[in-house]
């Protein structure tokens, strides 16, 4: 029984990670998940200077999930770039990790790949076009012209593997639509979903929101999720070419959540909300189930399984 998983040229001892914002802004945070039994990690998506973000309270977990509007806090590019070099020195037979950014402007996409770009960074990008929660600046992906602008000019200069992180889409006409678009370009991966955008949750206690940024309106995360990413991992997996790799988030909190991400066709697999209100410990826990349940069922490798949902 293996959860060994092949993803950019690397083999990863199985497909879990933290999706980018949880259990990732600090070093001390990002050491953390290093250490832990997570196939690999991934950092806070960066932008070019430290970003405060939103005021507080921002994060909040509600019993069948959370809602967030965090609005891209985080240490500025070089920080978090000098401690992926760092790691690639002290560790240099460890496979590498994923370096999530997200600008605020085409402009700032392109400069900040650019210094990826530059660098000796020999892991995975992650461009950032799916965050709710930044005042004013609406998610760059529910714009297809400008999703397809920014990867044209991406990949005029980026050599290196990148990633897309999405929204959800909802409808059929969209996914096509975005596939059409993601299928242009050599991208290594696309990751389904970021949150599910401007949701409201209400303590009806006392009539009020419960976070503070755009009148409590934020990305949901958790089981409220899960059945909207499982349903964009697979309408990218069975739109996608073959080399476009997919990672799967969105609700999973248990083994047989991750399996259902690998039956509609995910390579590798991230864990926000759960992991957030669990700790580290929760990537044990995970390679546990999912193991039960792979032994249970008879698959031996998540290449067995992977993709192999059934219709009616
Ligand atoms: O608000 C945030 O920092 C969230 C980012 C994201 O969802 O990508």
């Amino acid at each position: 029984m293996s959860l060994a998983t092949k993803f950019g040229g690397y083999t990863y001892e199985n497909p879990f990670m933290n999706a980018s914002g949880v259990h990732c802004m600090s070093t001390d945070e990002l050491d953390e998940m290093d250490n832990s039994r997570a196939g690999s990690f991934i950092t806070k998506s960066a932008t070019t200077s430290h970003r405060a973000g939103n005021p507080e309270p921002r994060y909040f977990s509600v019993p069948l999930g959370s809602i967030n509007s965090m609005g891209l806090p985080n240490q500025g590019i070089d920080y978090y770039l000098n401690y992926v070099l760092d790691r690639q020195k002290s560790h240099p037979d460890s496979s590498p990790v994923f370096f999530s950014v997200a600008g605020m402007s085409v402009e700032e996409n392109l400069n900040l790949l650019k210094k990826i770009q530059d660098s000796d960074f020999n892991g995975t990008t992650e461009l950032n076009f799916s965050c709710p929660n930044v005042p004013g600046k609406p998610q760059v992906a529910y714009d297809f012209e400008m999703t397809q602008e920014i990867l044209s000019k991406v990949f005029e200069f980026f050599k290196k593997p990148l990633g897309v992180k999405m929204p959800p889409f909802f409808d059929f006409a969209h996914f096509d639509a975005m596939a059409n678009i993601l299928n242009q370009f050599p991208l290594a991966y696309v990751n389904c979903i970021n949150s599910v955008g401007n949701g409201l949750y209400i303590d009806v206690e006392t009539e009020t929101v419960v976070i503070k940024p755009k009148d409590g309106f934020g990305g949901l995360g958790g089981e409220y999720v899960k059945p909207t990413a499982l349903a964009n991992v697979r309408a990218f997996y069975t739109r996608l070419n073959p080399s476009i790799k997919i990672i799967g988030t969105g609700g999973i909190k248990t083994g047989q959540d991750a399996f259902e991400h690998l039956l509609c066709g995910a390579t590798m697999l991230q864990v926000g909300t759960e992991l957030y209100k669990e700790g580290v410990s929760i990537f044990e826990r995970l390679e546990k189930e999912l193991k039960e349940i792979m032994e249970k069922k008879g698959y031996s490798t998540i290449d067995d399984l992977r993709g192999k949902l059934n219709s009616l």
